[in-house]
């Protein structure tokens, strides 16, 4: 099929390449022309595993083009709008504007019975909105939500199979939106990927739904974090116990830093935000109390920090701060909270060290006043306290041994309960982690 991808961020990159591996002729439409250029010779603009190698994969068939010409998706049967829905900058609600912007330049070029299929996350009833502009500037073309679940660091992998695949379709244009998206996704449907149809809303509201679910599961751990923190018991085992109650099960049970991204964080808040909108705030209000439980999982891990330092003032104190990434396998620091922690220590007088795998680069940018450093060793040398904050595997997998002549003073706090408590503390180091004695 030709299909064309309407922003080429974390989503439609990965998207765009996915579809040319599927088998589609892929053009990837995006304003920002460095993005573009890069994609165009084979190289991903963000760090996300299997990206290049498919990027490279595809780009061998000529099935997979780049371009910042909206104009050279006019051809295509299927069009993806993949572009990013953030905060905005005054309230909890998402910022529409790439959205509209991406939709009307989109506009002109859409044949007059092709299929517009939005994949970025909205507020409920903004699907209804644009195909109503659709409808009136392009009378026999159709839209469909059609959201994204795919987690950063397994974006590949959640985009070619999929957990399920969620159609959000008119009445009056059900079967043949269908059919079209069903010849999209011939391969993960002939491979069992379930396959939902559902009405528009509520397709929008699946993914919002999802994402706070999964945030109310991480901030549910995190409140009996705090509470064995002071009852004196072990959130990683309470974890494991209640995880094995299938009904419950252990995954994003992993208390710790909390979540952050370009995703949670600012999904629960539109969705508060649409919610007041509709006058059914109080439906989700509980959303208010999940982010209080994860914001404040950050300034614990300052105190933490203040903890360890044995009466030490965290002023002029030397800290290593491992990850920057808000979670492992990215580079992305959006929201993350390992750099907010970084930031926090730094603005109270802290001499802050940070390292990370991948995201440095994206770090400084964001929080150009810390200090950086390319390798544990460097970051680690001399300090007072070291602080895992990213559960990068190489960080879950150091060796507390070789570190320990290193720093100044054997202290490590973590941040993620991804260390073995027992080899840092068999090595000489003080262990400390949120939720755990
Ligand atoms: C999320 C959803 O998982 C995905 O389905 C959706 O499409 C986009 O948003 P992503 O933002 O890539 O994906 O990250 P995810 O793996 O969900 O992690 C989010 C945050 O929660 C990270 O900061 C992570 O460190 C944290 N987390 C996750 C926990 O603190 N504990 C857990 O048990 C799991």
């Amino acid at each position: 099929m030709k299909i064309s991808v309407i922003g080429c961020g974390y989503l439609g990159a990965v998207h765009a390449a996915c579809m040319a591996q599927l088998g589609h002729d892929v053009v990837g439409v995006d304003v920002d022309a460095g993005k573009v250029a890069a994609l165009a010779a084979g190289r991903a603009p963000f760090y996300e595993p299997g990206l290049p190698e498919l990027l490279a994969e595809a780009g061998a068939t000529g099935r997979l083009t780049f371009t910042t010409d909206v104009a050279a998706a006019a051809d295509a049967e299927v069009h993806f709008v993949c572009v990013g829905t953030p905060q905005r900058a005054d309230s909890y609600a998402a910022d529409l504007t790439y959205v509209d912007a991406a939709f009307r330049a989109l506009l002109p070029h859409v044949a007059p019975d092709a299929v517009v299929v939005g994949k970025s996350t909205v507020p409920v009833g903004t699907a209804g909105r644009l195909a109503d502009e659709l409808a009136a500037a392009r009378p026999g073309a159709s839209l469909v939500w059609n959201p994204e679940f795919l987690r950063e660091g397994f974006a590949v992998q959640d985009t070619l199979h999929p957990d399920r695949l969620v159609y959000g379709v008119p009445d009056d244009a059900r079967e043949r939106a269908v059919a079209l998206l069903d010849q999209v996704y011939a391969t993960p449907i002939a491979e069992g990927t379930p396959r939902l149809v559902t009405d528009r809303a509520t397709a929008e509201l699946v993914k919002v739904a999802a994402n706070s679910f999964l945030a109310t599961k991480i901030s549910f751990i995190n409140a009996m974090a705090e509470l064995c923190e002071v009852a004196g018991g072990d959130v990683t085992q309470l974890a494991d116990a209640i995880g094995l109650d299938e009904r419950i099960g252990r995954r994003f049970l992993n208390a710790g830093l909390g979540f952050g991204g370009g995703c949670l964080p600012k999904d629960i808040r539109a969705f508060m935000a649409r919610a007041e909108e509709l006058h059914a705030d109080p439906a989700v209000s509980f959303l208010r109390e999940v982010d209080s439980i994860n914001l404040r999982r950050r300034e614990r891990m300052v105190d933490l920090t203040v903890g360890v330092l044995d009466g030490r003032p965290l002023a002029g104190a030397r800290i290593a701060v491992l990850g920057a990434a808000f979670k492992p396998d990215s580079d992305d620091v959006r929201d993350s909270p390992a750099l907010d922690v970084a930031e926090r220590l730094h603005a109270r007088s802290a001499r802050v060290v940070v390292t990370d795998p991948q995201a440095v680069a994206n770090a400084r940018r964001k929080a150009p006043h810390l200090r950086y450093a390319d390798t544990v060793e460097e970051a680690v040398d001399g300090v007072d306290a070291v602080l895992v904050l990213t559960e990068w595997r190489e960080y879950r997998e150091l060796d507390p041994g070789k570190l320990f002549g290193l720093v100044a003073a054997p202290r490590v706090v973590d941040g993620r309960n991804a260390l073995d408590a027992d080899a840092w503390r068999d090595a000489g180091w003080s262990y400390r982690a949120l939720g755990r004695p």
